[in-house]
């Protein structure tokens, strides 16, 4: 039998970040009110394209594995941001990685992306079509946001994570796996004014994240302890056999029901929702990478994954670690330095959102 064993992982957290006192400038709310309803209190604004989070997270996780990008087979973007969609930006990424000849794809699966795209390089990893794939999720949530809307302003962040998988005999890696989307559901969370079904001569205003937070809240939370109770179940897993808890990082409260209906404690879940905010795909995927360098992640832990997102997607997954923990080789492969502030990054954006309110 052959398994995807995960065998590097990195991450790229940009820089510019702005604190909920600073989003209080912007909108009409306060650090109380977001910390208490969200756990959030900061969150990262990206200088760089999507593309270029997504490269820097990549080599990362290429050097952890001691490989080089021409080692790779695929390279499965998880995104709902992409640089630019023809070309899809996972060849910008092959391209900047050096994985010349590999194949290129972005997954859109919204806030569910990275665990759907484990899913599928694993599957092409355990049929025997590929022997190496980046599994990597990156995204410029801010791009989205329309600044003159408390609601969902405060709520997202720019950031990528990356792991490298590779075909092995040792059973370790996604080793369970659900994934599914309740479509009836998918205006409830959604982008307005984005894609082709917009008249494209007419001037449509701002992208706006259009949500309707409790009823995803209801769902997400019942959606994601369903999931996970499927995959434990498919796994022949208990609850004690569970390690580390990954969960989206949406909301603290989110991660806080779904701990308890698992019955996990607070030392077994990974949240970092506090510094980066809502990243999408992204939120797994560097939540993943943080939780093996500080340790949380041991040799041959039982991972349990889940995620949820726009249309409605969700995932669960149970993934097993391999025995190290610690980089084969570093890169300093960086941002370019910033400049400007969080505020100052998003400034021409939030006059441009206002005009148009
Ligand atoms: O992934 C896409 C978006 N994510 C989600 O939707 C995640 C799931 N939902 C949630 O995390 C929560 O529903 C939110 C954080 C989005 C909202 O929290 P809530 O506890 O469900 O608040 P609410 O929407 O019911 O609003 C409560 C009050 C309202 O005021 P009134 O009507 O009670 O006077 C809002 O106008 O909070 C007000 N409010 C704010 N106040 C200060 C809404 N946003 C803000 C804000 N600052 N940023």
């Amino acid at each position: 039998m052959l398994y995807a064993k995960i065998t590097g992982w990195g991450k790229a957290i940009p820089p510019a970040s702005i604190s909920n006192d600073e989003i209080s400038v912007v909108v009409d709310t306060n650090d109380e009110w977001i910390a208490a309803r969200t756990g959030i209190r900061a969150r990262r604004v990206s200088h760089v394209s999507t593309a270029e989070l997504a490269t820097i997270a990549s080599k990362h996780a290429i050097a952890c594995a001691g490989l080089e990008g021409h080692d790779i087979d695929l390279v499965l973007l998880a995104t709902c941001t992409p640089s630019t969609i023809v070309a899809n930006t996972a060849s910008l990424v092959q391209k900047n990685i050096g994985a010349t000849g590999a194949a290129a794809c972005d997954v859109n699966a919204a806030c569910s992306g990275f665990l759907y795209a484990l899913q599928n390089a694993t599957a092409q990893i355990q049929a025997g079509m590929i022997k190496r794939a980046v599994v990597v999720a990156a995204e410029r949530m801010t791009w989205y946001v329309n600044w003159a809307k408390r609601d969902s302003a405060v709520l997202f962040g720019d950031g990528a994570g990356a792991v490298v998988l590779e075909a092995s005999s040792e059973p370790s890696g996604l080793m369970a796996t659900k994934t599914g989307c309740d479509t009836e559901d998918r205006d409830i969370l959604h982008i307005s004014n984005y894609g082709s079904d917009q008249d494209k001569y007419q001037p449509v205003g701002p992208s706006d994240i259009q949500f309707e937070g409790r009823e995803i809240f209801k769902r997400a939370v019942t959606g994601m302890s369903i999931a996970c109770d499927d995959v434990m179940q498919k796994a022949s897993l208990s609850l004690d056999d569970i390690d580390v808890l990954i969960p989206h990082q949406a909301n603290l409260r989110i991660i806080q029901a779904i701990q308890k209906k698992l019955a996990i404690s607070d030392d077994k879940v990974m949240v970092n929702i506090d510094q980066y905010g809502n990243t999408s795909a992204a939120t797994v995927a560097i939540a993943l990478c943080e939780a093996v360098e500080q340790g949380l992640i041991k040799p041959h832990a039982n991972i349990m994954s889940a995620a949820f997102g726009a249309g409605l997607t969700w995932a669960a997954s149970y993934i097993r670690w391999g025995e190290r923990t610690a980089p084969i080789k570093t890169c300093d492969y960086s941002f370019p330095p910033c400049q400007k502030s969080g505020l100052e990054l998003i400034n021409d954006a939030v006059q441009a959102c206002k005009s148009a309110d």
